[in-house]
């Protein structure tokens, strides 16, 4: 049997298989492998400035000659921008990339640096002997941001649009598709999934609570059949802790016709994540991933640490986006610089405990496609089930 779905020919790929777009991880060389193998690569550019996303984009294009994606957020809530924030006198940085220090309530800037000298986190200091470094754009995960980001979608006509998170805006998909353009969008919750559908996507991706980054509350296996009920004619792609063929062809016997896959292809050379956090993903099990709003102020599920739980235990409140975001970059930064993956080691999804070792993403790519086939060409006869009708006796 062939795998291929409506995905395959909407997408113009070989298999439905999409790589999640997965900040910062999902970058040019993981994307590319990924559509190189016969899949979608989405690049992860959430946090991506304009700048770094068309070099992003136009290196993709370099590594592949398929089509892929590009995933943003778009959050519903978030301000326009933080001009006018004065920066916060902390001595890490409080004010952080973005500025919106005065925002920020002090107490808990001071409770984000108590809690680096408790953990033996270093804290960049000022050096006054070094020339000033120039200064951050002030709109990070702002609406100007990601206003910002769509244009450069749309300048480079990229194949694919992923909103992570939100809507995309209807003058802009109208835009995107006279240059042949798809959008899909993802969603946790079976309303999400119509509210997607209302909008025009051409698929979506329904994500369940098992899988890694920003989180929705529902199970993957109760989310998804709801999820397809909710998209009506627009097709599904399950998501969610899904690591191996049996995972797609469950979310395949579930309704879905194809599949984002995220963590299972963090463990690869390709993927754009320091070397430490994949030693960790191939030690961690299954119950060693949080869901926390302590990166980003939404829930996200990522590998337990202890920045994690400090969250977890009450002793400070997470901000709303992008407030939180900038609370907790100079933590994550200097857990990352310090290879710290006691006190953070990235977003990961309950499958964690499937990812055994570092294989090229071609190559999980697959294995993938091989387990699917093989498990779905069995499907009449599986190990135990009887799927004929038998006239009671
Ligand atoms: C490291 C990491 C970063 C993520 N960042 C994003 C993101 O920026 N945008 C987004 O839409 N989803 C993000 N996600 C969620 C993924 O797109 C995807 O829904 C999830 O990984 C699927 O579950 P799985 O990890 O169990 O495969 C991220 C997930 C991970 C693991």
């Amino acid at each position: 049997m062939q795998l291929r779905t409506p995905i395959c020919d909407l997408f113009g790929i070989d298999y439905p298989i999409v790589l999640a777009g997965m900040g910062g991880a999902s970058g040019p060389e993981l994307a590319a492998a990924v559509s190189n193998a016969g899949g979608l690569g989405v690049l992860g550019a959430a946090a991506c400035p304009p700048d770094e996303l068309d070099e992003w984009i136009r290196r993709t294009r370099s590594l592949t000659d398929r089509p892929f994606g590009v995933d943003t957020l778009l959050p519903a809530s978030v301000p326009d921008n933080l001009d006018g924030a004065p920066r916060s006198s902390s001595t890490s940085g409080g004010g952080g990339v973005g500025g919106g220090g005065s925002l920020i309530p002090p107490e808990v800037l001071e409770a984000r640096d108590r809690f680096m000298d408790e953990v033996g986190l270093p804290r960049r200091k000022k050096n006054p002997a070094a020339p000033a470094a120039p200064k951050p754009p002030r709109m990070l995960l702002v609406r100007d941001f990601f206003d910002a980001q769509l244009e450069v979608v749309l300048d480079n006509k990229v194949p694919v649009y992923v909103a992570g998170l939100g809507v995309p805006p209807p003058d802009f998909m109208a835009k995107g598709r006279q240059h042949g353009m798809k959008f899909m969008g993802v969603a946790g919750q079976a309303r999400h999934v119509a509210k997607l559908a209302q909008a025009g996507v051409d698929a979506i991706v329904a994500q369940g609570t098992d899988g890694g980054g920003h989180n929705s509350p529902i199970g993957t296996l109760a989310l998804i059949p709801q999820a397809v009920d909710a998209a009506g004619s627009v097709p599904v792609l399950g998501a969610g802790g899904i690591g191996d063929g049996r995972g797609i062809a469950a979310a395949f016997m579930l309704g879905a016709v194809g599949v984002w896959v995220g963590t299972r292809f963090l463990a690869t050379p390709e993927a754009n994540i320091p070397s430490y956090q994949k030693l960790v993903l191939v030690a961690s099990t299954d119950r060693d991933t949080m869901v926390s709003r302590s990166a980003t102020g939404k829930p996200a599920r990522m590998i337990r640490a202890k920045w994690g739980e400090l969250y977890e235990r009450g002793e400070i409140a997470a901000l709303p986006m992008p407030l939180q975001g900038i609370v907790a970059t100079p933590v994550m930064a200097s857990a990352i610089a310090n290879q710290r993956a006691d006190v953070f080691a990235g977003f990961a999804g309950q499958g964690v405990g499937l990812v055994n070792e570092i294989t090229p993403a071609g190559q999980v790519f697959d294995r993938l496609v091989e387990e699917a086939t093989a498990l779905l060409d069995g499907v009449a006869t599986l190990p135990g089930v009887t799927a004929s009708r038998k006239a009671r006796t």
